[in-house]
């Protein structure tokens, strides 16, 4: 290698650790006590399986006290129990900053009884429930609500989530930023304008996470048509896509260019792209169908 070539591969990575240290910088808003600052009155938690429960954690490691959080779940886990917090219905009279809402949809009309009493007054709703729209929140608890409508997606399980947010008229820039920092608390944040955009998020990194093991699915089982075992071709694969997401989210580089750079002319990468990027047949077209069944299928879904 050329020392120019050296000090270019040198100078890559100090720009990429710099980056990736100051990316994994816990943000300002996740600081321990934070949390406890704007839930000084408590905040409730609906329903405490895989996504309540990844929140949930995420808000006690980033030091929220848990005497402040009352969790109502049919079912409590064992893990839920030794937390030290409250666990069965809302007090009479509670008054909390906020109340997150993690239950399916299909038992939403029937759960959000629970949380009846905490509608038209100061509790912020914070829902991450897929397909129940704002306004169903606002006929149940009343228009004078505060409500914000989330989608996080399943990484939430390991805080590299990425959840998508919107707020109803009664949402304040203060709601706002406080709801962001309790979802930050799982990944990263991302404000939309309209509620409408929710439905192109849920069929873009909501449902993108299975688009994802497909492709570590479906490339490593051509390597085991190429004479790899399945273990090394699942390893390959697996480890492939993760490292080309962390450098895609490290680098600062368009995505397009880190794929150029692995592209030289007439090299083994472009003889596979001329097939993911055939004119009409490639991968562009597919993925564009697919997010469009998807996005479909959500605007089915919420206006059963
Ligand atoms: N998982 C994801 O990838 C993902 C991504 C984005 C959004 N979401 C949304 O997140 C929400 C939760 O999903 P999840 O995967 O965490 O589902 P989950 O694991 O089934 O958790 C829902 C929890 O709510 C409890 N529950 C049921 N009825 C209740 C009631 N009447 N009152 C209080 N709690 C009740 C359930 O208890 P039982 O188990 O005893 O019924 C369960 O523990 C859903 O609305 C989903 O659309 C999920």
């Amino acid at each position: 290698m050329q020392l120019a070539d050296r000090l270019e591969l040198a100078g890559f990575w100090r720009d990429t650790l710099e980056y990736a240290a100051e990316k994994t910088t816990r943000p300002a808003g996740q600081t321990p006590g934070d949390f406890n600052s704007f839930l000084g009155r408590g905040l409730v938690l609906l329903g405490c399986g895989k996504m309540g429960s990844a929140m949930l954690k995420g808000w006690l490691d980033g030091g929220l006290d848990a005497s402040l959080v009352h969790v109502i779940e049919p079912y409590p886990s064992p893990w839920l129990c030794s937390q030290g917090l409250q666990v069965g219905p809302v007090p009479v009279g509670a008054n909390p900053a906020f109340c997150a809402i993690a239950v399916k949809p299909q038992v939403m009309s029937e759960a959000i009884d629970n949380v009846k009493s905490l509608g038209g007054g100061r509790t912020v709703i914070l829902s991450i429930a897929a397909g129940t729209r704002i306004r169903f929140f606002e006929q149940q608890l009343g228009s004078n609500t505060p409500i914000i409508r989330a989608m996080p997606n399943t990484p939430a399980a390991i805080g590299r989530g990425i959840s998508a947010f919107v707020g109803n008229r009664c949402a304040t820039k203060e709601h706002l930023d406080q709801a962001e920092t309790l979802l930050s608390a799982v990944g990263d944040t991302v404000r939309l304008r309209d509620e409408s955009e929710i439905d192109a998020v849920t069929a873009v990194s909501g449902s993108g996470p299975a688009y994802v093991f497909l492709l570590i699915e479906t490339l490593a089982r051509a390597g085991v048509r190429e004479g790899l075992s399945e273990t090394v071709a699942m390893q390959l694969a697996i480890s492939t896509v993760a490292g080309a997401g962390q450098l895609a989210q490290l680098d600062g580089k368009p995505v397009e260019q880190l794929r150029k750079d692995v592209t030289s002319p007439g090299g083994t990468t472009a003889a596979a792209l001329q097939h993911l990027m055939a004119p009409g047949s490639g991968l562009a077209q597919l993925m564009q169908r697919a997010v469009r069944a998807a996005l479909e299928r959500g605007r089915e879904l919420g206006s059963e």
